[in-house]
């Protein structure tokens, strides 16, 4: 049949190491980060609910989809889509499926490990009680710009920045170059359950300050015209094409970092299960981010659109004011760098295993190189929180964005999404029923098989075409 058993890269030790290893690649910056950022610029509640429904009706069919196709052709996405092209008898060039999904990783690896980079150096500086002075000021205003000065200072530090990202770097490094039982499996065995358990504690400590009710509001209210009206009359689907390329990058999807994870899959694990357990977890977090923010941002009369600093400049002053806080605010930012490793060492492997599976490195080798080349691409979004910080390359065409607003955005809301529509018009169109339904070990006539089947094949394409079409103003 031509396809292999399994990897040569090795399997995961059983179903569990695999749900591990996924959400560990699914929760991260993302979730943390990315997700009350967004949702904040983006007016919150409709955002909330796009991204929602995204994650409902695009992701959890694209997730099956792209572990199908990664257990199908147990090898680096690249050579997966070789093989399983061949396999459907259609054109070799599937295989750019793998190879714009090794550029993507690349790229969001890039601004990915700097600003993990953040995340660690909050570390010593939750740590020390830099945080603790905040309980002593009087004013909102200023704790918050306490808050906001300490950020600046780090981020407007281009060698500090650096160091971080360095150091974040060589970990990853590591961790990918002992592959994958060795290096990938062990770090995420313990990290999601304490990560977990921290939020649900930062949860508590929102549900105290007294704006609580006013976050879950801003969440949960479904304002449309904040997310289609942002600078008021002017129509925009930026928001909606902004939800659904946080749906992507949250479920780490349509770059073949899924897919590889795939490839690592005991041969009678179910894919349905498995991955409805990832996309719940992942979800989860998300909203439990949002939760412990935004209660926060109202409390402090901060600014929910504050934008990537948003969680760096509220959770200090959550920590600064709490019980504890030395001790829970060294623990989290702990816990948010492992959620960034486990997600950065996915991000690494397509590109690896395609390397080894050349059979002209050793995985060590391949990891190095791979990472020197990432540690590079960094400097651009290293820049552009200071000295490049009004450096817009693409002002001529009116984008007003730094490179690593460029990077962010050409990854998560095109490439991904792009990856996403590939992967299902291949896998709903192309391929075999017959090997499909094998591999989900599903038959064709079961009411589940044919409801995925049917978001994969129209809701996907026609969703990612339509929310493209708009976004480039089609519609207006
Ligand atoms: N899903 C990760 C996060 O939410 O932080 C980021 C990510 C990992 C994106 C792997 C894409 C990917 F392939």
């Amino acid at each position: 049949m031509g396809t292999q058993n399994t990897s040569i890269h090795g399997e995961w030790s059983s179903r569990l190491a695999f749900i591990l290893a996924a959400t560990g690649s699914a929760v991260g910056l993302g979730n943390i980060w990315k997700f009350p950022w967004l949702a904040g610029e983006n007016g919150g509640g409709a955002f909330v609910i796009v991204y929602l429904l995204c994650i409902a009706l695009i992701g959890l069919p694209v997730i099956m989809a792209e572990v199908m196709l990664g257990k199908r052709g147990r090898s680096s996405p690249i050579n997966s889509m070789k093989i399983l092209a061949k396999e459907a008898g259609r054109t070799q060039w599937w295989q750019a499926l793998g190879w714009t999904g090794v550029i993507a990783g690349f790229l969001i690896l890039s601004f990915y490990s700097v600003i993990a980079g953040w995340a660690l150096a909050y570390i010593p500086r939750l740590a020390s009680g830099m945080f603790a002075a905040v309980g002593d000021l009087s004013t909102t205003k200023e704790v918050t710009d306490f808050v906001s000065t300490r950020f600046n200072e780090l981020t407007g530090n281009p060698e500090r920045l650096l160091a971080w990202h360095t150091l974040f770097m060589i970990v990853t490094v590591t961790m990918v170059a002992g592959g994958v039982q060795g290096g990938l499996e062990r770090a995420v065995r313990w990290m999601m359950p304490a990560l977990f358990i921290v939020l649900l504690v930062l949860v508590g400590y929102a549900m105290s300050t007294p704006k609580f009710m006013d976050g879950v509001h801003f969440m949960f209210n479904i304002d449309f015209h904040k997310l289609f009206y942002p600078n008021g009359d002017e129509f925009s689907g930026a928001g909606v094409l902004a939800a659904m390329g946080q749906a992507f990058f949250s479920l780490s999807l349509g770059m073949g970092a899924i897919m590889v994870y795939g490839a690592y899959l005991p041969k009678h694990a179910s894919i349905a299960q498995t991955t409805t357990a990832v996309v719940i977890a992942d979800t989860l977090v998300a909203i439990l981010a949002g939760l412990i923010i935004f209660p926060i941002v109202f409390t402090n009369g901060l600014e929910p659109g504050a934008g990537p600093g948003l969680v760096f400049e509220t959770l200090p002053i959550a920590f600064g004011q709490m019980p504890y806080g030395t001790f829970m605010g060294t623990l989290f930012f702990v816990l948010l760098a492992l959620a960034a490793w486990s997600s950065a060492i996915s991000l690494l492997e397509p590109a690896v295993a395609w390397l080894v599976e050349t059979g002209k490195f050793t995985r060590p080798i391949a990891a190095i190189g791979c990472g020197v080349a990432v540690w590079l691409v960094g400097f651009l979004t290293i820049f552009s929180f200071n000295i490049w910080s009004d450096v817009k390359p693409l002002s001529m065409f009116s984008v007003d964005k730094t490179f690593f607003d460029l990077i962010d955005y050409l990854t998560s809301n095109i490439m991904l999404p792009l990856g996403g529509l590939f992967i299902a018009i291949f896998v709903g169109w192309l391929m075999k029923k017959q090997i499909v339904t094998e591999e989900l070990e599903s038959s064709p006539d079961s009411l589940g098989y044919r409801v995925w089947h049917f978001l994969l094949c129209y809701v996907t394409p026609l969703g990612v075409g339509l929310v493209f079409l708009n976004a480039i103003g089609v519609f207006s």
